[in-house]
């Protein structure tokens, strides 16, 4: 199910800035590679959204869980201020090669750094605080990832978890598999959390905004 009425969406990408040339040329090399599973890639209207949120927040450390190819984490390295990280977590070797074939041919390449292995594990390696977090790796451990970050963002800081709507199939009562019921917990845990404001938006596959109260 299209969250988005398909031409809106159409309406709403002619209608935002084009990404820039060395994004087109990933999302192709995504393509080829990839095939359907480049439907991970986050795309122009959540990559120029990731990059706002990175650029209103003035972001300095930004911390990913799950690079793919590199797509989101170069869109939000634009919008870092000078000297500004992002951090990315990816398990995936192949996933990895590509990402870093482009990010050394990109501007601002240099601001990301890969880290390979299990998000979780890497997690516990990393001190904050994380101006802004971007969850999006394997659903089952949304809930994990949510706890492991919470306690090293920033002040101010940002979680910004994407597939929350997860196709709409949040709402189809006969779909129980691991991950939609794994998206549903999340957002149900999330909703209820005394010590965050939370809001969730239909951008896209549904991304939900999470800061401290
Ligand atoms: C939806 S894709 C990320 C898309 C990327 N943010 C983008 O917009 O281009 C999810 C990524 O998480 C990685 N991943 C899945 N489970 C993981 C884990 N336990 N630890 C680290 N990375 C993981 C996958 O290999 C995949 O590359």
């Amino acid at each position: 199910m299209p969250i988005v009425d398909e031409r809106i969406e159409a309406y709403a990408r002619a209608h935002t800035t084009p990404m820039p040339a060395h994004l087109e040329s990933l999302d192709a090399a995504t393509r080829d590679r990839f095939g359907p599973r480049a439907g991970m890639l986050t795309g122009p209207i959540e990559g120029r959204f990731l990059e706002m949120l990175v650029f209103a927040a003035g972001a300095r450390r930004v911390l990913e869980i799950g690079t793919f190819t590199g797509y989101s984490a170069q869109a939000m390295a634009a919008g870092l201020p000078p000297g500004g990280t992002i951090t990315t977590l990816e398990l995936d070797t192949a996933h990895e090669a590509v990402a870093r074939e482009h990010l050394a041919a990109a501007p601002g390449g240099d601001k990301v750094d890969i880290r390979m292995g299990p998000a979780l594990t890497t997690l516990e390696s990393l001190d904050g605080p994380f101006d802004l977090v971007f969850i999006d790796a394997d659903k089952t451990n949304y809930l994990n990832y949510y706890e492991a970050v919470l306690p090293k963002l920033g002040e101010r800081g940002l979680i910004v978890v994407d597939n929350v709507l997860w196709s709409g199939q949040v709402l189809d009562d006969e779909d129980e598999s691991d991950d939609t019921k794994a998206i549903r917990a999340f957002n149900d845990h999330v909703v209820a959390d005394a010590r965050v404001v939370c809001v969730l938006l239909t951008i896209r596959d549904g991304v939900m905004l999470v800061r401290r109260r």
